[in-house]
């Protein structure tokens, strides 16, 4: 079989067990088997494959034909302007989250070594983002999940970054003062999860995913280390009750940032008060 048959067989396999982006995935995942570029996928189109090619694109086209996530299947993924391993240690890194960072970024500019802390840090996204691009900063991330902290460490060391883990319950026997606290802690309700695409709901951490109180918990221990920003991801339908809950508890600048599909995704707001 040639490389354009394997490719049109895979994506039609894919397409049959419901994988919307069939042709891409099909294309991403060829690619990595083959070790060539998307490009050459094209230009190498009438070439016969050897069986063991064959097999290598096999076993990674049925991992994705079972929804495991592209990302866990391709074991890396680009999230600004890093690749991070994933795997099925911690959530893969979503788009709506380098916003999260963008503001953080903004936030920061002009001063040269903000001690930043990010809580709940799975791959290691926010908090090797932040330490990339902002690198007089001086990160500490946080998970309760020590798979999660295991697989930042392996990003944080494959990128040479200096960020210290830490295994904890959101802030719990962490102290400030930090300039910047950011989450991005789980906020699927659980009567959403069943609704969710196979990829999230089966592969995913539950307790990446599924809110169990997070944000509030948070929110009402954050002032005690923070001399500064908070900037937390949060549930589309509660941006504005947390926005106002900010408000009302004495902090200033509050700030509600859209995600790429217009949702209200990001909560902001600076606490300056003297602890
Ligand atoms: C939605 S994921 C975010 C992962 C990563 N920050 C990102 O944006 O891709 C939430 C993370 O919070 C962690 N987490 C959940 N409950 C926690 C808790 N009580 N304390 C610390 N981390 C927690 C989970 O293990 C998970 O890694």
């Amino acid at each position: 079989m040639t490389l354009g048959e394997v490719l049109a067989g895979a994506t039609d396999y894919l397409a049959k067990r419901g994988v919307e982006s069939a042709r891409l995935d099909a294309e991403r995942l060829l690619a990595r088997a083959l070790g060539l570029s998307r490009i050459e996928l094209y230009t190498q189109h009438d070439r016969p494959l050897t069986e063991a090619e064959r097999d290598a694109a096999r076993e990674l086209v049925q991992r994705r034909g079972a929804r495991e996530p592209l990302a866990y299947v391709l074991g890396d993924w680009d999230f600004r302007r890093l690749t991070l391993r994933t795997d099925a240690r911690a959530l893969v890194p979503r788009p709506e989250t380098e916003i999260v960072v963008e503001r953080c970024l903004d936030l920061l500019r002009g001063v040269d070594e903000p001690r930043v802390l990010d809580v709940g840090t799975g791959s290691g996204a926010i908090a090797l983002a932040l330490a990339h691009e902002h690198p007089g900063a001086r990160v500490v991330a946080t998970d309760a999940s020590q798979a999660a902290l295991d697989l930042a460490q392996e990003n944080a060391r494959e990128h040479g970054l200096d960020v210290t883990f830490v295994q904890a319950d959101l802030l719990d026997g962490l102290d400030g003062p930090f300039g910047l606290v950011v989450s991005n802690p789980p906020y699927v309700e659980s009567d959403e999860l069943a609704a969710l695409e196979p990829e999230v709901r089966d592969w995913e951490p539950r307790s990446a995913l599924v809110d169990e109180g997070q944000t509030g918990r948070l929110i009402a221990d954050a002032s005690r280390v923070l001399e500064g920003w908070l900037v937390l991801e949060v549930h589309e339908r509660h941006a504005c009750d947390i926005a106002a809950l900010l408000a009302t508890t004495g902090y200033d600048s509050v700030r509600i940032t859209l995600d790429l599909a217009g949702k209200e995704r990001v909560v902001e707001a600076r606490w300056q008060q003297t602890r």
